[in-house]
This record gives C-alpha cells, sequence and structure tokens, in this order.
C-alpha cells in the first residue's frame, strides 16, 4: 500500500517536472530547452543589409530588468528602410536586432522590477526614452529596431519603464501592432489634430498607419476618407466604416473627388502619409482651419512649404515623430473601450521573416505585416 502510494507520488512528481520543462520550453520558444534562443539580427550586405537567423544564448534580466518572451511583431515602413541602412538616429548597426514594434509576455523578472510580474502581457515603447511630457534630442536619439534592440528576438530583456501593458481584447499579434503605426495616428488625430465628432478625416492609401486613422476616426464619431490604388482595399475600408473612399490611381485628381465627398468644404484632419506627391493634393482638399498631421514619404519626403495656402486657409500643420509611453497608454485606453482590433493582414512564421520583409515591399497588404515567434 505504502509502496503504491509512493509509486503514485513519484509519478506526480515526474509528471510535474515533465510539465514544467515543457512550460519552460513553450515559454522559451523551440530552442530554449539547450539554454538558447533564436534572434534575428542584421548583417552587412553587398547592397545595405540583409536578415540573418542566429542562435544566441539566451539572455537573463539583471536588476530592474525583465525578460518577455516576445510573440508576435509587426513591420513598419521604417524596418524595410534599416534593412537597406537608409534610416537616421544612429542607423543601422551590424549584429542590431531588427524590428520596433512586437508583444509579449514577462517570463522573468530581476530583483527590484514592481512595474510587472511574470505573466503580464506587454508591448515595447518605440522611443525607449520617452516616457511622458514634450520630445527632446535625448528621448528621441534611440529607438527600437535600429539604435537600440529591435524585438525580432524570442526572448528580449528590457527596462519595464520601457514597456506598456497590452489591452486585454487583443491577441499577440494585434498588439504586436501598436507601438509605431498606432501611436504615430492616435498622436496626429487626437492629441495633435483634437479631433471631433463629425469631423472629416482624409487617410492617404491602406497601409498600417492609414487603417488605424480610419479605425480611430471612426471610434471618434468623425467621418473618414480614405484613399487606395485597389479597389478591392477600398472595399475593405467601407466594411472597416470609411464613409468615404476615393481610388488614387484611377483618380490622378483625387483631392476633388475628397472635397465632393465633405459636400465642399474641405477635409478638418489628414495623415499626411504620402510625402512630396500628396501634400499639395491634400492641401487642395483642406477645410479652413484644418489640420495637417505631416508623418511620412511613401512618395519622397515633401521639402516645400506651402506658405501661402496654409496662412489663407488659417490651417495648422504639425510634424508627428511617433509618441511617447503615456501617448501609448492613452491610446490604449482608446482602444480598450471602443474594443478596437488592429487590422492584421497576415502573418508569418518566424523562420520566414524575410518573406514578410519581401510582402511589405510588394505592398499588395491592407494595414499590417505581422510575424509570429
Ligand atoms: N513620423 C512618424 O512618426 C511615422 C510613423 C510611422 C510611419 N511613418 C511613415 O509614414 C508612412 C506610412 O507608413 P506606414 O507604416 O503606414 O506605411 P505602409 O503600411 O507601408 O503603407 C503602404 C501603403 O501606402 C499607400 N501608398 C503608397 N504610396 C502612396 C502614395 N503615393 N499615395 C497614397 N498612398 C500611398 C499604399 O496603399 P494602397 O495599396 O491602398 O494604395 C501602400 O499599400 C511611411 O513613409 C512611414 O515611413 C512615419
Amino acid at each position: 500500500m505504502r509502496f503504491a502510494r509512493f509509486l503514485g507520488s513519484a509519478r506526480s512528481a515526474y509528471a510535474a517536472l515533465l510539465i514544467g520543462a515543457f512550460a519552460a520550453c513553450a515559454a522559451g520558444g523551440a530552442s530554449a530547452a539547450d539554454g538558447t534562443i533564436r534572434q534575428w539580427q542584421f548583417a552587412k550586405a553587398a547592397d545595405g543589409f540583409e536578415l540573418a537567423l542566429k542562435e544566441i544564448a539566451r539572455p537573463a534580466p539583471q536588476a530592474n530588468q525583465v525578460a518577455i518572451r516576445v510573440h508576435a511583431v509587426a513591420l513598419n515602413r521604417r524596418d524595410l528602410m534599416m534593412r537597406a541602412g537608409r534610416y537616421g538616429i544612429g542607423g543601422t548597426q551590424e549584429g542590431g536586432v531588427p524590428i520596433s514594434d512586437g508583444a509579449g509576455e514577462i517570463v522573468a523578472v530581476g530583483p527590484g522590477v514592481t512595474r510587472f510580474k511574470v505573466g503580464d502581457r506587454v508591448a515595447g515603447i518605440f522611443f525607449e526614452r520617452w516616457i511622458d511630457g514634450a520630445p527632446s534630442a535625448e528621448v528621441l536619439a534611440t529607438a527600437r529596431g535600429g539604435n537600440a534592440g529591435g524585438m525580432l528576438s524570442e526572448i528580449v530583456v528590457a527596462d519595464p519603464a520601457r514597456l506598456v501593458a497590452i489591452p486585454s481584447h487583443l491577441s499577440y499579434e494585434e498588439a504586436a501592432t501598436l507601438p509605431c503605426a498606432g501611436v504615430t495616428a492616435w498622436v496626429g488625430l487626437f492629441k495633435r489634430g483634437k479631433i471631433e465628432p463629425g469631423q472629416f478625416v482624409l487617410l492617404e492609401g491602406t497601409g498600417g498607419v492609414s487603417v488605424f486613422g480610419l479605425q480611430f476616426a471612426k471610434a471618434a464619431g468623425a467621418k473618414p476618407i480614405i484613399t487606395s490604388s485597389s479597389d478591392a482595399k477600398l472595399a475593405r475600408a467601407r466594411e472597416l466604416g470609411a464613409f468615404g473612399t476615393v481610388n488614387y490611381r484611377a483618380n490622378p485628381d483625387w483631392q476633388n473627388e475628397v472635397r465632393k465627398l465633405t459636400g465642399g468644404a474641405g477635409v478638418d484632419q489628414v495623415l499626411e502619409v504620402g510625402g512630396q506627391d500628396t501634400l499639395p493634393k491634400a492641401l487642395q482638399a483642406l477645410a479652413y482651419g484644418g489640420h495637417i498631421a505631416v508623418i511620412g514619404g511613401l512618395s519622397g519626403f515633401a521639402s516645400d512649404v506651402p506658405v501661402g495656402a496654409l496662412m489663407g486657409l488659417a490651417a495648422q500643420v504639425t510634424g508627428i515623430y511617433v509618441g511617447s509611453r503615456a501617448d501609448f497608454e492613452a491610446m490604449n485606453a482608446f482602444i480598450s473601450e471602443h474594443k478596437i482590433k488592429p487590422v492584421v493582414d497576415r502573418v508569418f512564421e518566424l523562420k520566414d521573416a524575410p518573406a514578410a520583409f519581401a510582402a511589405m515591399d510588394e505592398g499588395e497588404f491592407f494595414g499590417k505585416i505581422v510575424i509570429r515567434l
């Protein structure tokens, strides 16, 4: 009887050991059992950089650090520029870890950590040192996926002050899309644009920033008008609640169509991502007192300031550079309140990261491209 009880408890102890080993493996990724993790790194190539998959020692958190098991990362246009070695702020580093945006679960905490605990679901902030308040040279000097380590790694060790909790209704794939594109759209519309219900909002193209802009504007009770080169993508935009859609390829003077959709008054807010080809047209579609959030340069960065048109419309133009941790947290509160689900177009596996970069390059997507780790 006693022997049988011993056998029973030995069996449960063995089972517990197995479950522990399995959990550690699941938390640490496929290769974690031998104390290593998989991580993509930038490696010098003839034409900029290429992606190299490395197996490295599993990093452990030191005092005031946490280890995150990254479950998903999302691509931004900047990640392509980083790979090409054509991006500012410190440039691309040999051995640097790509991709600014990622979400995961905290699997270990070092001594002194109080902000998060094991099991918490988090995302990294884009500018690691921009916690709150106005931008400065110091806080804009380092950004994830560039001169600060990126998220394309099974485990990332980080200062918990540089992380935010992610909304509970989002999957890791959805939450991974928030740090750059989401925060940028939110800052452009809410913090700088001070969007109001009923306003007309212009979104250019159906990439990451613009689709977030569409969802945020709709949730704020505004009327989003979105352009695209593809009628199929415009149909998807209408399903998401677009008030109006215009094919900018079929209508080279799309700004006139946009103005017509506003009844002639013009748009009150623009998330200007197109750059030199779109800024002059966006201005022609702008209402008196309207606001243009200058964000991107998909067609090349615009370099002339159209002073006359801006003064004539008593318009506002603000330059946006993502945002702070406080902006990220304010956006998360809005996303949670309105149960917004970021649009993930496609999910790639970790081993297929180069294919995810190629898909971003091709532009045949709507919203965001994600890699699952
Ligand atoms: N300042 C900042 O803080 C900040 C933050 C994030 C991004 N950005 C910049 O903002 C821009 C957009 O970023 P993203 O991540 O949203 O890009 P993205 O996801 O790569 O957007 C790609 C989409 O943009 C549309 N597009 C391309 N060229 C266009 C043009 N000439 N006119 C209108 N739409 C065009 C296309 O949409 P269709 O296929 O529908 O035609 C394309 O599929 C990039 O230049 C990026 O570097 C800046």
